[in-house]
């Protein structure tokens, strides 16, 4: 079994192989995702709202990412493993980013690390990727700025705001990130930056002209029901599944039907 590198995701794109990509936040789902053949898996700050409860993903920190990480490592054997840098791990020095994003590597084990922003985040990548870490960039509906765009909206979505963000996905694949994720954008323009780069780009809710796609896990079960947006495919319903598997369980419990004479243990001194 041939682990997966950010040379394998390179020699994706050259091929026109489609890249496959889903979140997991702990050891168990990082397992059935890398036995399922999965590309790479993203420790996304996405975390933050379908693990911690919360409703964006500013309130993920360095310390939980690091948590979440490195559990999630303990699954794959396969997979490239990517954590996404947590708001304010990278944004506020360029030494603050590239001890961060050290931390990731020699602390979780990661192969790369994911950073949002453009043109203003280029001397931040390169100088991560410089140090030996690789980087993916994230452009479009980048979650970590959900405030200044007023809510999770299409981007890029004007002649000028696309134009930005086909220049921006220039200057961060010449700053030195070996991969981009597309969210939320138009499909037409996502062609565009997808044709124009070098690296692959991973689309999220950005159609089907991206080398790859990934999505969050807990929304192809349906495990988390709080919204969906319109670009997620669910795969499952675990939610109701789970609801039910629960609701048995308790009557069982309070109908004295479980446990049964099987799950129960016999003393050999009786
Ligand atoms: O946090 C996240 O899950 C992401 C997406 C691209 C899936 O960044």
């Amino acid at each position: 079994m041939k682990p997966v590198t950010i040379h394998t995701l390179a020699s994706m794109k050259q091929k026109g192989e489609k890249i496959s990509a889903l979140t997991a936040y702990d050891a168990l789902m990082a397992m059935l995702l890398d036995k399922a053949g999965i590309d790479f898996i993203l420790v996304g700050d996405s975390c933050a709202t379908v693990v911690q409860g919360e409703s964006s993903t500013l309130p993920m920190t360095m310390s939980h990412t690091l948590y979440h990480t490195k559990i999630v490592r303990k699954g794959v054997q396969r997979a490239l493993l990517v954590a996404d840098m947590p708001f304010m791990s990278y944004q506020e020095s360029l030494s603050k980013a590239i001890r961060n994003a050290g931390r990731l590597f020699q602390q979780a084990g990661v192969d790369a690390v994911k950073i949002e922003g453009g043109a203003e985040m280029a001397e931040t990548i390169q100088k991560i990727a410089r140090a030996g870490m690789p980087v993916m960039g994230h452009l479009g509906l980048t979650p970590q700025s959900v405030k200044q765009f007023g809510g999770y909206k299409l981007q890029a979505a004007t002649r000028a705001s696309a134009d930005k963000l086909i220049k921006d996905a220039r200057v961060v694949q010449d700053a030195g990130a070996f991969a981009l994720v597309l969210e939320k954008i138009p499909q037409t323009l996502a062609r565009q930056v997808t044709q124009a780069l070098d690296i692959p780009t991973i689309g999220i809710g950005a159609g089907p002209h991206c080398d790859g796609q990934i999505l969050v896990s807990h929304d192809i079960l349906g495990l988390f029901q709080a919204f969906q947006p319109r670009f997620v495919r669910r795969y499952a319903d675990l939610a109701s599944e789970m609801s039910q598997a629960f609701t048995r369980y308790i009557k069982d419990v309070k109908d004295g039907n479980f446990p049964a004479p099987e799950e129960s243990y016999d003393s050999e001194i009786e």
